[in-house]
């Protein structure tokens, strides 16, 4: 509440014996919520059957602090038996869980092993301390510090304080997302899974920083008002639009999953299944990064992205140099809840001398507020230099 949240608290049946319901409902944003069905008042027409997914689904992330073993189990298996559980299960945020136990408790295989499991789906853990616990043993298992709990929340959503400073105010930017379509014939076509939400995060978080917005989108996902969107399909029309609209750009991030090939002589007519299994004949796409980065406007700032699977910061590196951008920005999409689809991401942005920062799972409108941290500061240091230059 203090950091600027909106805070809803939701207590398990054992929570309400440590403190009750009456406490956490005076010092939160909405009543504490202990039930499943809140009949609170008092008629069955009054019922909120869908509370259990609401709260999971309209939550930017949940946070479970403490999490008991019998939590970890509940969850790691999939139960869905109180309001809790449930609200787990019914999110796409990002979840945050910080285990609070006895040392023999966390030290168990079976806790340990829930644990990974978790870990394994994308499940935030921030690990226990050691220090007093309850019944007077001292050991591993002590509840983290808030502080660190915080720090936390506070990587993973942000405080929404970067999205008032409006530092790319006047600042032109230039998106591309999505994932291009080639066509096979009038019904089928050639994709990948890029869902554009991470481009869709970006250009929604610069125009909040004060940027006008030119968003080129593959994807079918909306746009906040204000951002000027020009939808495209294919490889070809997302080139011809970029290179339209590159030349009035201070910055050009290239989001977008370009097909790398498309089908030499897409059909006309529909293939029939009675023709026979076709062959397809792919020809490579053009690449538009190559292209926008051969013709960019003197101090433009081009930033790329790559979607690897392995030997991540090498060949991102590698990448950054052949494509001669500044800033290269790589997903690891091995990673557990990061990269197509998800709501969350995890990248490492490189610059021209290697890493300069890595953002652990956090969400996508996160990871586009840490890049466009980064392409501020580039902005700024190309106006030094060019104040430097006129005043010498
Ligand atoms: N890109 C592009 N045009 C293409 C393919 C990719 O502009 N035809 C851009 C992407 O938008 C991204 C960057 O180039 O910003 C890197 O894309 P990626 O597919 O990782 O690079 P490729 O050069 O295609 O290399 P790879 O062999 O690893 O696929």
């Amino acid at each position: 509440m203090d950091n600027g949240y909106f805070v809803t608290p939701v207590l398990t049946h054992s929570a309400t014996r440590f403190v009750g319901a009456a406490t956490f409902s005076a010092l939160a944003s909405e009543p504490a919520r202990t039930k499943l069905f809140d009949d609170s008042r008092g008629n069955t027409s009054a019922l909120t059957p869908i509370v259990h997914t609401r709260l999971g689904q309209e939550a930017d992330l949940v946070l479970v602090a403490p999490a008991t073993a019998h939590l970890l189990a509940r969850y790691a298996t999939g139960m869905a038996d109180d309001l809790l559980t449930t609200t787990l299960l019914a999110t796409r945020s990002p979840v945050i869980v910080c285990p609070a136990m006895h040392s023999e408790m966390w030290d168990h295989p079976a806790v340990q092993e829930n644990l990974s499991i978790l870990a394994s789906r994308g499940v935030i853990v921030v690990p226990p301390a050691e220090g007093r616990l309850a019944g007077g043993d001292v050991g591993m298992g002590r509840l983290a510090d808030i502080e660190a709990i915080l720090e936390r929340v506070e990587d993973v959503v942000g405080s929404g304080a970067a999205s008032t400073r409006r530092e790319l105010s006047g600042v032109r930017v230039l998106v591309s997302a999505g994932g291009t379509r080639e066509p096979i014939d009038p019904v089928r076509f050639i994709s990948n899974r890029s869902s554009g939400k991470q481009g869709h995060a970006l250009a929604e978080e610069a125009y909040l920083r004060g940027a006008e917005v030119t968003l080129v989108t593959a994807s079918r996902l909306g746009a906040t008002e204000g951002v000027k969107v020009v939808p495209v399909e294919t490889a070809s029309e997302m080139e011809e639009a970029m290179m339209k609209e590159a030349p009035m750009a201070d910055v050009v991030i290239m989001a977008a999953a370009v097909a790398d090939f498309r089908v030499k002589t897409p059909r006309g007519e529909k293939i029939k299944r009675s023709d026979g299994t076709p062959e397809i004949l792919l020809e490579p796409t053009p690449d538009i990064l190559a292209k926008l980065v051969k013709c960019r406007r003197s101090g433009q700032v081009l930033v790329g992205f790559a979607a690897e699977t392995s030997d991540v910061i090498e060949r991102g590196h590698e990448k950054l140099v052949r494509k001669g951008v500044d800033i290269l920005v790589v997903n690891d999409v091995s990673t557990p809840g990061a990269g197509f689809d998800h709501d969350t991401n995890a990248v490492s942005i490189l610059g021209p001398g290697g890493v300069v920062h890595e953002v652990a799972l956090a969400t996508k409108r996160r990871v586009a507020g840490v890049i466009l941290d980064r392409i501020a500061l580039e902005l700024n240091k190309r106006s030094k230099t060019m104040e430097k230059e006129a005043s010498s």
